[in-house]
């Protein structure tokens, strides 16, 4: 089976590490917590980093950084991950989803301005796939009406604009260390923010609400346990060492898709001049003449793994029936994109010998 990912860390490179740890007794809070931190600090540029157990926790502990509160409006991009929406939804503020473009699959600025309202509070931009293009000009915009924007980075690591790496662009940016992400520590995340203010709360925050006063624990607010663990830093820490290397690696795999299907009609998401893209996800549009979703069935069939690009928020069936407000790019984006394995010893011609094969036989 050519499966659709593969982690870019294995058990010996940690193996020392991990011994260390295990005979030490020292599980969390340690040294590894703290140097994985400091990493991604130093990694993206940005003042402020903290580490956590998901993009989810860390979405969720950005919104409350910046006071969401019920009824507060969040514009959202809305080809993404449902947990973009969800971390909103949870804290009873509303989503407001607005529409991406077919090319770049990311937060148009139009769709942005027009649904800005006296009760918008934050904008989440979406690195939709890993992919930043048009950031820097949606963060015009936040900064013209004064709104916090979020960058929901999880697939973004490594990505940049302008050469800004991502979790350096937005007032605050939240990273995930999943599997299906270039770096994982199994299940993980992070906040990156240049704020002071937003790191004060988020320090004490993520921290049961405590500080250190005189060598004591002073529980100075209510707070939260959404902290990493240090076998999880290990893993974190070896494959930061090695990102840039990584994304230079899946934009080779990438280019010889792009090469291999240049007459196909198959369309890759655009990646934007001035822009690096990790290649999170290696996403192409499907011909008007192919169903993705047969094609998606008759390629498992012939052990070779893929998937949707992802989803339109504001289609799913929670969003659909609360808010009936279906975005008509990000739903084209959710039926018509396919996700094709991309990793170092994949084999594309393999690939793209059973998807020739399919087009032979079958046409929509
Ligand atoms: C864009 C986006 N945001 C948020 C998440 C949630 O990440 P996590 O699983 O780390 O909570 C994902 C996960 O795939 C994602 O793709």
């Amino acid at each position: 089976m050519i499966k659709l990912i593969k982690p870019y860390i294995n058990f010996n490179e940690v193996k020392e590490e991990l011994e260390d740890i295990f005979s030490s007794g020292w599980f969390t809070k340690g040294k590894n917590v703290e140097k994985f931190k400091q990493d991604i600090k130093s990694y993206t540029g940005a003042k402020h980093s903290f580490l956590t157990t998901s993009a989810t926790t860390a979405l969720t502990m950005a919104l409350k950084s910046i006071n969401i509160k019920k009824n507060d409006e969040v514009i959202i991009s809305d080809f993404s991950f449902p947990a973009t929406a969800n971390v909103v939804e949870d804290l009873g503020a509303i989503p407001v989803f607005a529409d991406v473009s077919l090319d770049t699959f990311n937060m148009l600025p139009e769709q942005l301005e027009k649904q800005i309202t006296p009760k918008t509070k934050a904008v989440i931009f979406v690195d939709a796939l890993g992919n930043p293009s048009g950031i820097h000009k949606i963060k015009e915009i936040t900064e013209k009406y004064n709104i916090v924007l979020i960058e929901d980075a999880a697939c973004a690591i490594g990505s940049s604009e302008f050469g800004i790496k991502c979790g350096n662009i937005a007032n605050i940016s939240c990273f995930s260390f999943h599997p299906r992400k270039l770096l994982t520590t199994g299940e993980g995340g992070a906040i990156t923010t240049n704020n002071d203010e937003y790191a004060k709360f988020l320090e004490v925050k993520l921290n049961h609400g405590a500080v250190v006063n005189h060598g004591k624990f002073d529980f100075i607010d209510y707070g939260y346990n959404y902290r990493m663990s240090e076998i999880q830093a290990v893993m974190g820490i070896k494959q930061l060492q090695k990102i840039d290397e990584i994304v230079i690696s899946r934009n080779k795999i990438k280019n010889e898709y792009v090469k291999k299907l240049s007459n196909s009609g198959f369309i890759i998401q655009t990646i934007c001049n001035k822009v690096t893209h990790n290649v999170q996800s290696l996403v192409f549009k499907v011909p008007e003449t192919v169903n993705r979703d047969k094609l998606i069935d008759y390629l498992k069939k012939h052990e070779i793994e893929t998937t949707l690009g992802t989803y339109c928020l504001s289609g799913t069936s929670y969003y659909k029936e609360k808010y009936n407000n279906v975005q008509p790019n990000a739903k084209y984006l959710q039926e018509n994109t396919i996700t094709f394995p991309c990793y170092e010893d994949v084999s594309v011609e393999q690939v793209i010998l059973e998807l020739e094969n399919y087009l032979e036989k079958y046409k929509k």
